[in-house]
C-alpha cells in the first residue's frame, strides 16, 4: 500500500494551505485581466490601498529583477507590462491581513483597458500566421510514392478538445523571507528548481538565497510542471517586497480562469493502405492551440510528433506541427503530454480507412502492430514490444469474439439501446524528450537507530513515487520499509531537480536511490568484514537486517552494524546522481534515440448508447498492460485506473467552452464535468502482462503515470461504433470530446439524412 493513504482517509495529510504559517503571514491575490487581448491604458490602486487590511499592490514595476517567466522561450511576464493576451492574465498582486480583504480590494481597483481583437481558434491564428515558434517536421521514406501504391486512401480533419486538470489541489506557495535577503519558499509544483530558478530571476537574486521545499501535491497531472512556478514568484516577489510571509492560494475559479489547459488540436490526416490491409503511409498536420505563450508548448507539440504513428509500425510518414498563437491562457503539460492528441488522430485516420474498406478498425489496427526490430519513424529501434504479445493475451484472457458476438446478440434484440466496442492498443516512450532532464540525484542518510532517511527530487503528488522509492532503498539494504523514510523535496538538499513530469519520476529517482543506498551498503559491508575480521568483504551479505558471512548467519544485525560503524567514522550518508543513459536525438533531422524504453498496452472497451437521449454509458474496460516487473501493484493498478478513467473523460464528457471573447464558461464543476462514480465504467479489469523486464527501470519495473491515459481513446470509438448499429451515417470529420449532446446531434442527423433520402 501506499503510505499516504492511511493519512488521506483520515485527513491528516498537510497540502500547502493545511501548514501553519508563521505569524504575521499576509495573504496575496492575483488581479487578472477580464479581456482576452487589450492594452493596459491606466491603473489606479488608490481605492483598493485604502480597503483595511490592505498591505500593498505589487504590479511589473515592483519587480526587482526580471519580469520572465517563459522555459523554453522567453516569452512570457509574471506580470503583464502593456499588453495582456487572455482572460486571466495577471496584472498584479494584492496583498492584505486576510484572503478576504485582499479580494475585496481586487474589487476596488481601478483598470482601464483598450480591447484588441482576439483569437481563440488555432487555425484561425494559423491563417494569420500567428504562431508561438516555428512549425516541426518529422518524416521517415517517402510518402507521396507511397500514396501512388496505395489501394485505399482516407482523408479527414480530426478536433480534440481541451482539458481542466482539476487537480483536488489548487495552485499556491507560501513565501518566508529569512535573513541576508533569503526566502523559502513552499510551493505545490512539480518543479522545485523552476520556482527556485523563475523566483531567483524575478527577485534579482542568485539561485543559492533560494529555498524550495515540497512535500506533497494534491494532484497535479502535469498542471503544476510549469505553471506551478509564477504563483510562488509572486508569493516571493511580495514577501520581498513586504519583508512578511505571504500565502498565495487560487480559488478553484481562480484557479480555472488562470491556468492553461491540455492543448486543443485540430489536425489533417491522409492515411494510404495496400490491399492486404497494411498501412503504407501517413500525412498528417497538427494545429496545436498553443494559447497566449509558449509554455512547454515546444516540447508537447514534439511527443505528438513522436506518437504520431501510435503503436503501429508505418514506413513512409511526414507529420508538420504548428503551434498557433491565440489569446486564451498558455496551454499546457498534461498527462501525455500531446502524445494522446498524436494518439487519437492515428486511430481516427484508421477507423476512417476501416470504414472506407468495409472492415472492423480492429482488423487494420492488429495487422500493423509494431514488431520487434522494426524501426519508429524517428529513428529509434523498436527493443522488447510488446505491442502484439499485449494484444494476443488481452484477446484471449478478455475473449474478443465472444465480446464482439454478445454485442452483436445484444444489439440485434435491442432499438433503444445499442452496444459498441473499440480496441486501443498502447505504446508509450519512457524519458523526457528534452535529454537533459533525465537526471536525478538522491541524498540518503543512515541514522545511528539505523533508520534511514531518502532525499530525491521526485515530488509525490499522489501516484506513490515516496512509496516506491521506500520500496527500492528497502530492497537494496535488505531492511524493513518501516525504517526508511522519504524526506521533502527540497532544493537545498537536491539541487537541480528535473520536474517530476513525464511518467519518469520513480525511473529516475528509484535509480539515483538505489546507488546512493549502494554506496552505504559498501562502506557497511567493508566495516562488517573488519570486525568480524575476513579478508573479502564480497563475502558479507545483509539479507533482512542480519549480516550473513558466505551464506552463514552472524550475530550482527543492521541496528548493531549501523551503530559500530557509527564509532568508527565511517561515512553513513551518500549522495548519488543518475542520468539515464544513450539517449540522443538530433533536432537538425529529428532522429535519434529519445527514450530509454516504451510501455506496451491493449485495452478493450464496450459502451451502452441509450438511442433516444443521446446519453451513454462506458460498460467495461479490460486491459493487459505491461508494467515490466511492478515494484508496487496496488499503486500501479490504481494509477492504471485512475489514467484510463481520465482519458475517457477527456474524450467524451469533459468539454471546455469559450465564448467569442476569449471567455471561458465551463469555469466551474457545475458546467466542467469530469467522470464521477456514475459516469465512470462500472468495470475496470487490469491484467499484468507477464514475463516483461526492463533493465532501464528500478528494480526491472516500468513507469506508469501517463501511459494508461490514453487507453481512454477506445471509450471514444466504442460510443461512435454503437453509433454507427443506428446508422450507416456517420460525420466525416471527428470532433471530441463525444458528449452525449454530440451523440444525440449525430443521431438526429442520420435520422434527418435518412428523411431526406425517402
Ligand atoms: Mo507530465 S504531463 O509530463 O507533467
Amino acid at each position: 500500500m501506499n503510505y499516504d493513504v492511511i493519512k488521506h482517509v483520515r485527513g491528516e495529510s498537510l497540502f500547502l494551505d493545511d501548514y501553519d504559517a508563521p505569524a504575521g503571514t499576509l495573504h496575496a491575490v492575483v488581479l487578472d485581466s477580464p479581456f482576452a487581448h487589450a492594452e493596459i491604458v491606466k491603473m489606479n490602486f488608490d481605492k483598493a490601498l485604502n480597503i483595511n487590511g490592505v498591505k500593498g499592490v505589487f504590479t511589473a514595476e515592483d519587480i526587482p529583477g526580471e519580469n520572465q517567466i517563459g522555459n523554453i522561450i522567453q516569452d512570457e511576464t509574471l506580470l503583464a507590462e502593456k499588453i495582456v493576451e487572455y482572460v486571466g492574465e495577471p496584472i498584479a498582486i494584492i496583498v492584505a491581513d486576510t484572503p478576504e480583504a485582499a479580494r475585496e480590494a481586487r474589487n476596488a481597483a481601478e483598470i482601464e483597458f483598450r480591447q484588441l481583437p482576439a483569437v481563440t481558434d488555432a487555425r484561425e491564428a494559423y491563417e494569420k500566421g500567428l504562431l508561438i515558434a516555428p512549425p516541426v517536421t518529422f518524416s521517415s521514406g517517402n510518402t507521396e510514392d507511397a500514396f501512388a501504391h496505395c489501394e485505399t486512401i482516407a482523408e479527414g480533419r480530426v478536433d480534440i478538445g481541451g482539458q481542466e486538470h482539476l487537480y483536488l489541489e489548487t495552485q499556491g506557495a507560501l513565501a518566508i523571507p529569512g535573513e541576508s535577503g533569503t526566502m523559502k519558499i513552499y510551493s505545490s509544483t512539480q518543479s522545485p528548481t523552476a520556482v527556485q530558478r523563475v523566483s531567483a530571476k524575478i527577485l534579482g537574486v542568485e539561485m543559492n538565497k533560494i529555498e524550495v521545499d515540497v512535500l506533497r501535491l494534491g494532484g497535479a497531472f502535469g498542471g503544476k510542471e510549469d505553471q506551478g512556478t509564477p504563483w510562488a514568484a509572486m508569493a516571493a516577489l511580495a514577501a520581498y517586497n513586504l519583508r512578511k510571509p505571504v500565502k498565495l492560494v487560487l480559488n478553484r475559479a481562480e484557479d480555472m480562469r488562470m491556468t492553461g489547459k491540455r492543448h486543443p488540436y485540430s489536425a489533417d490526416y491522409k492515411i494510404g493502405l495496400n490491399s492486404e490491409g497494411e498501412i503504407l503511409a501517413y500525412e498528417v498536420t497538427y494545429y496545436q492551440n498553443s494559447g497566449a505563450c509558449a509554455d512547454l508548448s515546444p516540447a508537447i507539440l514534439e511527443r505528438t510528433l513522436f506518437h504520431t504513428t501510435g503503436s503501429y509500425f508505418i514506413p513512409n510518414v511526414k507529420a508538420t506541427g504548428y503551434m498557433c498563437k491565440t489569446n486564451l491562457p498558455p496551454n499546457t503539460a498534461f498527462r501525455g503530454f500531446g502524445g494522446p492528441q498524436g494518439m487519437f488522430v492515428i486511430e481516427s485516420a484508421i477507423y476512417k480507412a476501416a470504414e472506407k474498406l468495409g472492415v472492423r478498425a480492429h482488423e487494420i489496427q492488429k495487422k500493423n502492430l509494431l514488431k520487434e526490430g522494426d524501426y519508429f519513424y524517428y529513428g529509434q529501434k523498436a527493443e522488447r514490444v510488446n505491442a502484439e504479445k499485449t494484444w494476443t493475451e488481452a484477446e484471449k484472457e478478455f475473449d474478443f469474439e465472444k465480446k464482439f458476438n454478445e454485442i452483436k446478440e445484444f444489439n440485434a434484440r435491442n432499438t433503444l439501446l445499442k452496444k459498441g466496442a473499440a480496441i486501443m492498443p498502447l505504446t508509450f516512450g519512457i524519458s523526457f524528450t528534452s535529454s537533459f532532464l533525465n537526471q536525478a540525484s538522491a541524498l540518503v542518510h543512515v541514522y545511528t537507530d539505523g533508520s534511514v532517511a531518502v532525499s530525491t527530487a521526485a515530488v509525490e503528488m499522489g501516484q506513490g513515487v515516496n512509496e516506491k522509492i521506500r520500496s527500492v532503498a528497502a530492497k537494496t539494504f535488505s531492511i524493513s520499509k518501516d525504517k526508511i523514510r522519504t524526506e521533502t523535496t527540497n532544493t537545498t538538499r537536491v539541487a537541480n531537480t528535473s520536474p517530476t513530469a513525464a511518467s519518469t519520476g520513480a525511473d529516475l529517482n528509484g535509480n539515483a536511490t538505489i546507488l546512493a543506498c549502494k554506496e552505504i551498503l559498501s562502506r557497511l559491508k567493508k566495516h562488517a568484514a573488519k570486525i568480524l575480521s575476513i579478508e573479502n568483504a564480497e563475502s558479507i551479505e545483509i539479507i533482512d537486517e542480519k549480516v550473513y558471512v558466505n551464506g552463514e548467519p552472524t550475530e550482527i544485525t543492521w541496528e548493531k552494524l549501523v551503530n559500530s560503524a557509527y564509532f568508527e567514522r565511517v561515512n553513513l550518508s551518500a549522495h548519488a546522481f543518475y542520468a539515464t543513459p544513450d539517449l540522443h536525438f538530433d533536432r537538425n533531422v529529428n532522429k535519434g534515440k529519445p527514450f530509454a524504453y516504451h510501455v506496451y498496452g491493449t485495452a478493450i472497451i464496450v459502451a451502452t448508447i441509450d438511442v433516444l437521449r443521446g446519453t451513454y454509458e462506458i460498460d467495461e474496460v479490460d486491459i493487459v498492460h505491461d508494467f515490466g516487473k511492478s515494484i508496487n501493484p496496488i499503486i500501479d493498478i490504481g494509477q492504471t485506473e485512475g489514467a484510463v478513467v481520465q482519458g475517457i473523460g477527456w474524450l467524451t464528457i469533459e468539454e471546455l467552452v469559450q465564448n467569442e471573447e476569449g471567455k471561458l464558461l465551463s469555469n466551474s464543476l457545475s458546467t466542467y464535468k469530469i467522470p464521477d462514480l456514475y459516469s465512470a465504467p462500472k468495470n475496470i479489469n487490469v491484467k499484468f502482462l507477464e514475463e516483461s523486464e526492463n533493465p532501464f527501470g528500478p528494480l526491472q519495473s516500468k513507469a506508469i503515470g501517463e501511459p494508461p491515459f490514453m487507453y481512454g481513446i477506445a471509450a471514444y470509438f466504442a460510443i461512435l461504433d454503437a453509433i454507427r448499429e443506428v446508422t450507416a451515417y456517420t460525420p466525416t470529420n471527428l470532433i471530441a470530446p463525444l458528449t452525449h449532446e454530440r451523440v444525440l446531434t449525430a443521431l438526429t442527423e442520420s435520422e434527418n439524412k435518412r428523411y431526406e433520402s425517402e
